[in-house]
This record gives structure tokens, C-alpha cells and sequence, in this order.
């Protein structure tokens, strides 16, 4: 893909970035060719892509890109740049933590930030711990009779989706319609039967999360739902949408992105089998294990959508007022300026953080919940099983087409 940048130099958008080479967390590359290329999402949005550690970890906290502006977000549809779809988002104008920005942003947060701390996490590694042990129960019986088990319907995606709904205080039996709804949410909408289907799935999550906070507030529990309920009547309930956004928010970020670090960890490991021996031998190493699939193989490919609300310089290229931004989490976390042979997987790795959960105001609020949930997944998985195997050939998976990466399905004979 080429284009042209603002001082008008020929800039090829590299190929880590473009969505058919998303099954490979290979990206160096990206960010060696520069800081910023000028792109078109997978959405069909103009966008700038910065893709150096540097200039990402900087604009994740600068001022000078927001998410939410109005004004921008009009002018972007006017001059086309924007799809006509989006222009309806434009109109729609509920607020959430990822359309609105600091000191807005922060009142919502604070409502959310107590659900998600270290300690409230820490109360749920244990029902996490169950809820492995189970579903881990389920797939030793059918490994015992010589079946292939998918560790991706099997256990990442019902591990996440039962711990969302936990803390939320749904009941876990509508698990698969969050699973679905997501499904269609999360997925690339390039074309219009998947805007239909992504307009469907809103809607219809929309009515449930309408009916559970009308549940709660009529019989409070001790979740996160009746919190925010209360939280909110406290503050004279003056936008409804707004809380049924919140918490649809929560749900679809809350467990799509740890099901595919999960998922997209245990592949790792298995294409590094000197780095799972390690593990094996030294579970100190958990921790660092989980960091280092996030850096390698973190799950969100790109940061939400910014806009620029000045000129703004990245490096030597220069990005006009009113354009759109996209940080390159994954990018920045294979630039080789920062993690020496970046493309590596090395559980052993140590320096600077990765940006898998962002950084700054919008810096992910369920960091804690999906670290913890990956820790727990791969320490239980390897006690479990003493030798896990890819059932196909690698080049046989398939992967997920929208910004979240992970396998579709990772299909996997299990020995204890
Ligand atoms: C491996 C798992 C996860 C990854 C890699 C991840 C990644 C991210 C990233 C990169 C952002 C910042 C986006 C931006 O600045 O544009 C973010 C924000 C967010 N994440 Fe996560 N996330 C994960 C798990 C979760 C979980 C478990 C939850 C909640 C239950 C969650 C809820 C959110 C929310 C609500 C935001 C918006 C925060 C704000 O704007 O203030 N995420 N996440």
C-alpha cells in the first residue's frame, strides 16, 4: 500500500500492519521503517499509523489527540475520510471511556477503577482457579478417549466469558450470547451485511444490559452492575444509555482480548518449545511468561481511534490538525530500538514495558483481571497436561480478522 506523507515522500504503509499479515506477530519491521505511514484501516477509515515505541508510548498520554471531537469527527465524514456509517456514531454521542476524554473521562472511570483493582482481582483468582480446574476436567476426559480438545471454545473463551460475568453479576448460562454478540462486534465491518449484524448484536446487548440493570435495581447483589446502578442513581440517573454502554463496553473488552492472550499464548509457547521447557522447570517464570505473550503476541493490534486537534509532529513526519491516529501497540512492542531481537519470544525478557493495555488516561481497566486470568490459565493448563501438541499443522489455523488477534481455534491433543 502506498501513499504519501505530509512533507510528500513516498510512505509504504509496512506489512505487519495490513490485516492479512495479523496472523504473524513478526512486526519489527514496522516500526523500522518509520515513525508514522499514512494507512486505511480494515474499517475503511484514512488513518495515520504510528508505529515507533517512542512517538506511541508518547501520543498515548499527549493531549493533543482525543477521542472524542465532534467537530473533527464531522469534518472527517464531510470530507469522506471517515465512512458515511460512522457518521451516525458521530450523531449518537453517548459517552464512554473510549469516546470521551480527561476530566469527562475520568468521572466515568472512577465509577469502574474499584471493580478492577489488584485486591478485587486478587478475591477472584480463586473462582478463576475453579472455573480452570473444571473446564480443564472436562477436556482430560476427552483426551483420555483420544479426542483433539480446541483450547479456544474449550477453555480460553468460556474462562474469560464466565469471569466477566461474574464480576458483572450476570448469569453465566448467557454466556454464548455474549460470545456471539461479540463475535459480531469485534469483527471487521467492511462490508454492509457485518454493519448490519454489528448494528444487531448493539441493539441487542443494548435490551439485555437494559433488563439486568432493571433486575438489579429492583433485588442489588454484590456485583459490579448493582455498584454502578447505585453509583448512578446517586448521581440523578440522567443518562441510561450511558450506563447500558458502560457495561456493554466491559463485556465485549473484558473477555475477547484475554481469550485470544491466552489462546495466542499457549501457540507461542508451543512454537518455542526451549521457552515452555523453561517454564515447566522454573514457574517463577509465569509472570514474566504472560508479559512477554502480551509484548509478542498482545491481542490488540492498534489503540482506538484519536484525532488530531493540532498539528503534530511524529519523528520527521508531520500529521495535519483534524486527521485520524491510530497508535500501533503491536508494532511498537517489536521495535527493535527497544526489545532487542524483537521478533523473538524469550519468557527470560527483561526492560521496557510493553503497551499491550496502552498507557496514560485510557491505560486499560482490566489490566489486572486479564493478567490474572492468563496466569492462572497457563499455570493450571501445564499442571494438567505434561505434553500438549498442535493436533494440525501450523499453517492450517486460521486467524481472527479484526483489530483483536488470536487463532480462531487451536486444536490440541492433550497427555497427561
Ligand atoms: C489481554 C487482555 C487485554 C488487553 C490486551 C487490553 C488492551 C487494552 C488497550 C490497549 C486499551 C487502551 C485503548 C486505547 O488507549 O485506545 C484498553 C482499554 C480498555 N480495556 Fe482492555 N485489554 C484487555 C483486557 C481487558 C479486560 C479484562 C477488561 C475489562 C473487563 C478491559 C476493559 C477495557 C476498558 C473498559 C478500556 C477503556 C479504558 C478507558 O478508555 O479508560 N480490557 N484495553
Amino acid at each position: 500500500m502506498a501513499a504519501t506523507s505530509s512533507a510528500g515522500d513516498p510512505v509504504r504503509v509496512p506489512e505487519p500492519l495490513l490485516p492479512a499479515a495479523r496472523a504473524c506477530p513478526a512486526s519489527g519491521s514496522a516500526a523500522a521503517v518509520g515513525p508514522a505511514h499514512r494507512g486505511r484501516l480494515v474499517t475503511g477509515i484514512e488513518s495515520w499509523l504510528v508505529t515507533r515505541y517512542e512517538e506511541v508510548a508518547a501520543a498515548l498520554s499527549d493531549p493533543r489527540l482525543v477521542m472524542s471531537a465532534p467537530r473533527i469527527q464531522q469534518e472527517l465524514v464531510d470530507r469522506g475520510a471517515l465512512p458515511e456509517r460512522f457518521g451516525s456514531l458521530v450523531q449518537r454521542r453517548t459517552r464512554t471511556l473510549l469516546s470521551t476524554d480527561p476530566p469527562e473521562h475520568s468521572q466515568l472511570r472512577r465509577l469502574v477503577n474499584p471493580s478492577f483493582s489488584g485486591r478485587t482481582v486478587d478475591l477472584l483468582r480463586e473462582r478463576a482457579r475453579q472455573v480452570c480446574g473444571d473446564l480443564l476436567a472436562a477436556m482430560r476426559e476427552r483426551s483420555r478417549q483420544g479426542e483433539v480438545v480446541d483450547l479456544v471454545d474449550e477453555f480460553a473463551f468460556p474462562l474469560s466469558v464466565t469471569m466477566i460475568c461474574q464480576l458483572l453479576g450476570a448469569p453465566a448460562e448467557d454466556r454464548e450470547r455474549f460470545r456471539e454478540w461479540s463475535q459480531a462486534i469485534v469483527f471487521d465491518h467492511g462490508d454492509a451485511e457485518s454493519v448490519a449484524a454489528y448494528q444487531r448484536a448493539m441493539a441487542a446487548m443494548d435490551e439485555y444490559f437494559g433488563e439486568l440493570i432493571a433486575a438489579k435495581r429492583a433485588a442489588p447483589a454484590e456485583d459490579l452492575v448493582s455498584q454502578l446502578v447505585a453509583a448512578d442513581d446517586e448521581r440523578g440517573g440522567e443518562d441510561p444509555a450511558e450506563l447500558r454502554s458502560m457495561l456493554s463496553l466491559l463485556m465485549i473488552a473484558g473477555h475477547e482480548t484475554t481469550a485470544n492472550l491466552i489462546a495466542s499464548g499457549v501457540l507461542e509457547l508451543l512454537r518455542n518449545p526451549e521457552q515452555l521447557a523453561a517454564l515447566r522447570a522454573d514457574p517463577g517464570l509465569l509472570n514474566p511468561t504472560v508479559e512477554e505473550c502480551l509484548r509478542h503476541a498482545g491481542p490488540v493490534a492498534f489503540s482506538s481511534m484519536r484525532f488530531t486537534t493540532e498539528e503534530i509532529r511524529f519523528g520527521e513526519v508531520l500529521v495535519p490538525r483534524g486527521e485520524v491516529v491510530s497508535l500501533g501497540l503491536w508494532a511498537a512492542d517489536h521495535d527493535p530500538a527497544h526489545f532487542p531481537d524483537p521478533d523473538a519470544f524469550d519468557v527470560h525478557r527483561r526492560g521496557d514495558p510493553h503497551l499491550a493495555f496502552g498507557r496514560g488516561a485510557h491505560f486499560c481497566v482490566g489490566a489486572n483481571l486479564a493478567r490474572m486470568q492468563a496466569q492462572v490459565a497457563l499455570g493450571t493448563l501445564l499442571d494438567s497436561f505434561g505434553e500438549i501438541k498442535l493436533a494440525v499443522p501450523e499453517e492450517e489455523l486460521s486467524w481472527r480478522p479484526a483489530n483483536t488477534r488470536g487463532p480462531r481455534h487451536l486444536p490440541l491433543r492433550l497427555t497427561e
